[in-house]
Protein backbone atom coordinates (compact mmCIF):
# COMPACT_ATOMS: atom_id res chain seq x y z
CA UNK A 1 0.00 0.00 0.00
CA UNK A 2 1.79 3.49 -0.85
CA UNK A 3 0.94 6.65 1.39
CA UNK A 4 -2.32 7.14 -0.27
CA UNK A 5 -4.17 3.59 0.25
CA UNK A 6 -3.91 3.06 -3.91
CA UNK A 7 -3.30 -0.65 -4.72
CA UNK A 8 0.12 -2.03 -5.10
CA UNK A 9 0.22 -3.36 -8.11
CA UNK A 10 2.61 -6.95 -8.32
CA UNK A 11 1.77 -9.06 -11.28
CA UNK A 12 2.31 -11.93 -9.73
CA UNK A 13 -0.80 -10.91 -7.62
CA UNK A 14 -2.87 -10.10 -11.04
CA UNK A 15 -1.86 -14.19 -12.34
CA UNK A 16 -2.67 -15.50 -8.89
CA UNK A 17 -6.33 -13.64 -8.85
CA UNK A 18 -7.05 -14.78 -12.48
CA UNK A 19 -6.03 -18.54 -11.34
CA UNK A 20 -8.42 -18.41 -8.51
CA UNK A 21 -10.91 -21.16 -7.86
CA UNK A 22 -12.15 -22.50 -4.58
CA UNK A 23 -15.19 -24.72 -3.96
CA UNK A 24 -17.77 -24.19 -1.50
CA UNK A 25 -20.99 -25.55 -0.19
CA UNK A 26 -24.45 -24.32 -1.65
CA UNK A 27 -26.79 -24.06 1.80
CA UNK A 28 -28.46 -27.02 0.64
CA UNK A 29 -24.94 -28.97 0.56
CA UNK A 30 -24.24 -28.93 -3.22
CA UNK A 31 -20.93 -27.85 -4.58
CA UNK A 32 -20.23 -24.60 -6.35
CA UNK A 33 -17.21 -23.53 -7.16
CA UNK A 34 -15.97 -19.91 -6.92
CA UNK A 35 -13.45 -18.96 -9.85
CA UNK A 36 -11.61 -16.10 -11.76
CA UNK A 37 -13.46 -15.03 -14.66
CA UNK A 38 -11.86 -16.76 -18.29
CA UNK A 39 -11.40 -15.46 -21.76
CA UNK A 40 -13.22 -17.86 -23.11
CA UNK A 41 -16.36 -17.98 -21.13
CA UNK A 42 -18.39 -15.34 -23.11
CA UNK A 43 -20.69 -18.35 -24.28
CA UNK A 44 -21.38 -19.18 -20.76
CA UNK A 45 -21.67 -16.13 -19.37
CA UNK A 46 -24.36 -15.01 -22.06
CA UNK A 47 -26.33 -18.17 -21.19
CA UNK A 48 -26.70 -17.22 -17.19
CA UNK A 49 -28.08 -13.84 -18.69
CA UNK A 50 -30.20 -15.76 -20.56
CA UNK A 51 -31.55 -17.25 -17.46
CA UNK A 52 -31.54 -14.38 -15.10
CA UNK A 53 -35.32 -13.10 -14.47
CA UNK A 54 -36.12 -9.44 -16.01
CA UNK A 55 -36.30 -8.23 -12.09
CA UNK A 56 -32.55 -9.60 -11.16
CA UNK A 57 -31.47 -7.89 -14.10
CA UNK A 58 -33.36 -4.65 -13.24
CA UNK A 59 -31.56 -4.75 -9.59
CA UNK A 60 -28.17 -5.69 -10.93
CA UNK A 61 -28.53 -2.72 -13.75
CA UNK A 62 -31.10 -0.35 -12.60
CA UNK A 63 -32.53 -0.70 -16.39
CA UNK A 64 -35.06 -2.66 -17.50
CA UNK A 65 -32.21 -4.71 -20.16
CA UNK A 66 -33.09 -7.13 -22.51
CA UNK A 67 -30.23 -7.38 -24.10
CA UNK A 68 -26.51 -6.23 -23.84
CA UNK A 69 -24.28 -4.88 -27.15
CA UNK A 70 -21.21 -7.10 -28.16
CA UNK A 71 -19.48 -3.67 -26.32
CA UNK A 72 -21.07 -4.34 -23.18
CA UNK A 73 -20.48 -8.00 -23.34
CA UNK A 74 -16.54 -7.48 -24.38
CA UNK A 75 -16.32 -5.30 -21.31
CA UNK A 76 -17.72 -7.49 -18.60
CA UNK A 77 -15.28 -10.73 -20.24
CA UNK A 78 -12.28 -7.91 -20.38
CA UNK A 79 -10.98 -8.42 -16.75
CA UNK A 80 -7.23 -7.26 -15.72
CA UNK A 81 -7.45 -8.82 -12.36
CA UNK A 82 -6.01 -5.12 -11.19
CA UNK A 83 -8.26 -2.97 -11.53
CA UNK A 84 -11.18 -4.91 -13.00
CA UNK A 85 -11.78 -8.29 -10.92
CA UNK A 86 -14.86 -11.05 -11.51
CA UNK A 87 -15.24 -13.95 -10.33
CA UNK A 88 -18.22 -16.68 -11.35
CA UNK A 89 -20.10 -19.21 -9.35
CA UNK A 90 -19.82 -22.47 -11.46
CA UNK A 91 -22.43 -25.14 -10.91
CA UNK A 92 -22.19 -28.86 -12.12
CA UNK A 93 -25.72 -29.18 -14.19
CA UNK A 94 -26.39 -32.44 -16.25
CA UNK A 95 -22.53 -33.31 -15.87
CA UNK A 96 -21.28 -30.12 -17.49
CA UNK A 97 -20.68 -26.98 -15.27
CA UNK A 98 -22.81 -23.83 -15.94
CA UNK A 99 -22.44 -20.39 -14.51
CA UNK A 100 -24.95 -19.61 -12.14
CA UNK A 101 -23.24 -16.25 -10.69
CA UNK A 102 -20.81 -13.96 -10.82
CA UNK A 103 -19.29 -10.98 -8.53
CA UNK A 104 -16.86 -8.06 -9.77
CA UNK A 105 -14.91 -5.00 -8.58
CA UNK A 106 -13.89 -2.65 -10.44
CA UNK A 107 -11.25 0.20 -9.41
CA UNK A 108 -13.18 4.06 -9.45
CA UNK A 109 -9.80 5.38 -7.72
CA UNK A 110 -6.65 4.21 -5.42
CA UNK A 111 -7.61 1.85 -2.85
CA UNK A 112 -11.44 2.41 -3.57
CA UNK A 113 -13.63 -0.20 -5.86
CA UNK A 114 -17.49 -0.83 -6.80
CA UNK A 115 -19.06 -3.93 -6.53
CA UNK A 116 -21.46 -5.71 -7.92
CA UNK A 117 -23.32 -9.02 -7.97
CA UNK A 118 -25.52 -11.36 -9.73
CA UNK A 119 -27.04 -14.68 -9.26
CA UNK A 120 -29.67 -16.68 -11.50
CA UNK A 121 -32.73 -16.69 -9.92
CA UNK A 122 -33.47 -20.71 -9.15
CA UNK A 123 -30.07 -20.80 -7.49
CA UNK A 124 -30.64 -17.25 -5.08
CA UNK A 125 -30.72 -17.85 -1.22
CA UNK A 126 -28.00 -20.58 -1.41
CA UNK A 127 -25.02 -18.47 0.24
CA UNK A 128 -23.75 -18.09 -3.53
CA UNK A 129 -23.95 -14.39 -3.12
CA UNK A 130 -22.46 -14.33 0.45
CA UNK A 131 -19.76 -16.67 -1.08
CA UNK A 132 -18.87 -14.32 -3.77
CA UNK A 133 -18.74 -11.35 -1.49
CA UNK A 134 -16.28 -13.06 0.98
CA UNK A 135 -13.44 -14.41 -1.86
CA UNK A 136 -14.09 -10.64 -3.34
CA UNK A 137 -13.14 -8.93 -0.11
CA UNK A 138 -10.29 -11.26 0.66
CA UNK A 139 -8.91 -10.18 -3.26
CA UNK A 140 -9.44 -6.79 -2.34
CA UNK A 141 -7.97 -6.35 0.54
CA UNK A 142 -4.95 -8.16 -0.45
CA UNK A 143 -4.51 -5.92 -3.27
CA UNK A 144 -4.57 -2.92 -0.98
CA UNK A 145 -7.59 -1.33 -1.59
CA UNK A 146 -9.50 0.03 1.37
CA UNK A 147 -13.12 0.39 0.55
CA UNK A 148 -15.90 -1.21 -1.91
CA UNK A 149 -18.76 0.58 -2.33
CA UNK A 150 -21.83 -0.27 -3.78
CA UNK A 151 -25.18 1.45 -5.31
CA UNK A 152 -28.35 -0.98 -4.43
CA UNK A 153 -32.37 -0.13 -4.92
CA UNK A 154 -33.85 0.58 -1.35
CA UNK A 155 -36.35 -2.85 -1.61
CA UNK A 156 -32.79 -4.73 -2.19
CA UNK A 157 -32.92 -7.01 0.97
CA UNK A 158 -31.40 -10.08 -0.18
CA UNK A 159 -28.19 -7.41 -1.25
CA UNK A 160 -28.03 -5.84 1.87
CA UNK A 161 -28.13 -8.78 4.02
CA UNK A 162 -24.63 -9.92 1.57
CA UNK A 163 -23.21 -6.78 2.94
CA UNK A 164 -24.07 -7.19 6.23
CA UNK A 165 -23.01 -10.70 6.25
CA UNK A 166 -19.77 -9.95 5.24
CA UNK A 167 -18.63 -8.63 8.58
CA UNK A 168 -16.93 -5.29 7.04
CA UNK A 169 -17.79 -2.56 8.31
CA UNK A 170 -20.82 -1.00 6.49
CA UNK A 171 -22.31 2.31 6.29
CA UNK A 172 -25.61 2.95 3.88
CA UNK A 173 -26.61 6.73 2.68
CA UNK A 174 -30.29 6.60 0.99
CA UNK A 175 -30.55 8.68 -1.79
CA UNK A 176 -34.23 9.29 -3.59
CA UNK A 177 -34.20 5.67 -5.65
CA UNK A 178 -30.97 4.42 -4.60
CA UNK A 179 -28.79 3.10 -1.40
CA UNK A 180 -24.95 4.39 -1.17
CA UNK A 181 -22.89 1.36 0.53
CA UNK A 182 -19.40 1.77 1.97
CA UNK A 183 -17.47 -0.93 3.29
CA UNK A 184 -14.47 -0.79 4.97
CA UNK A 185 -11.94 -3.58 3.86
CA UNK A 186 -9.25 -2.14 6.85
C1 LIG B 1 -28.34 -9.93 -4.31
C2 LIG B 1 -27.89 -11.33 -4.72
C3 LIG B 1 -26.59 -11.23 -5.52
C4 LIG B 1 -27.66 -12.17 -3.46
O1 LIG B 1 -27.21 -13.44 -3.87
P1 LIG B 1 -27.71 -14.77 -3.14
O2 LIG B 1 -26.89 -15.89 -3.65
O3 LIG B 1 -29.17 -14.88 -3.26
O4 LIG B 1 -27.31 -14.42 -1.64
P2 LIG B 1 -27.27 -15.41 -0.40
O5 LIG B 1 -27.86 -16.73 -0.74
O6 LIG B 1 -25.88 -15.39 0.09
O7 LIG B 1 -28.31 -14.74 0.54
C5 LIG B 1 -28.15 -13.55 1.22
C6 LIG B 1 -29.37 -13.33 2.09
O8 LIG B 1 -30.46 -12.87 1.29
C7 LIG B 1 -31.57 -13.76 1.45
N1 LIG B 1 -32.23 -13.90 0.17
C8 LIG B 1 -31.69 -14.31 -1.00
N2 LIG B 1 -32.62 -14.30 -1.97
C9 LIG B 1 -33.75 -13.90 -1.39
C10 LIG B 1 -35.06 -13.67 -1.88
N3 LIG B 1 -35.38 -13.86 -3.18
N4 LIG B 1 -35.99 -13.22 -1.00
C11 LIG B 1 -35.68 -13.00 0.28
N5 LIG B 1 -34.43 -13.19 0.81
C12 LIG B 1 -33.51 -13.64 -0.02
C13 LIG B 1 -30.96 -15.06 1.89
O9 LIG B 1 -31.88 -15.88 2.57
C14 LIG B 1 -29.83 -14.60 2.78
O10 LIG B 1 -30.26 -14.20 4.06
P3 LIG B 1 -30.09 -15.15 5.33
O11 LIG B 1 -28.64 -15.54 5.37
O12 LIG B 1 -30.49 -14.26 6.45
O13 LIG B 1 -30.98 -16.29 5.08
C15 LIG B 1 -28.99 -12.04 -5.58
O14 LIG B 1 -30.18 -12.04 -4.87
C16 LIG B 1 -29.18 -11.39 -6.94
O15 LIG B 1 -28.54 -11.75 -7.90
N6 LIG B 1 -30.09 -10.39 -7.02
C17 LIG B 1 -30.32 -9.73 -8.31
C18 LIG B 1 -29.17 -8.84 -8.72
C19 LIG B 1 -28.85 -7.80 -7.67
O16 LIG B 1 -29.68 -7.39 -6.88
N7 LIG B 1 -27.61 -7.33 -7.67
C20 LIG B 1 -27.14 -6.35 -6.74
C21 LIG B 1 -26.62 -5.13 -7.42
S1 LIG B 1 -25.23 -4.48 -6.51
Amino acid sequence: MDQEGAAVHRPEAMSETAGYSAVELMRDGRRVEIRALRPDDRAELLAAIGRTSTQSLFRRFFAAKRGFTDQEIEFFLHVDFINHVALFAVMEEDGRPAIVGGGRYIVLQPGKAEVAFAVIDRYQGQGIGTALMGQLAEIARAAGLRELIAEMLPENIPMLKVFEKSGLRLSTKREAQVVHVVLKLF
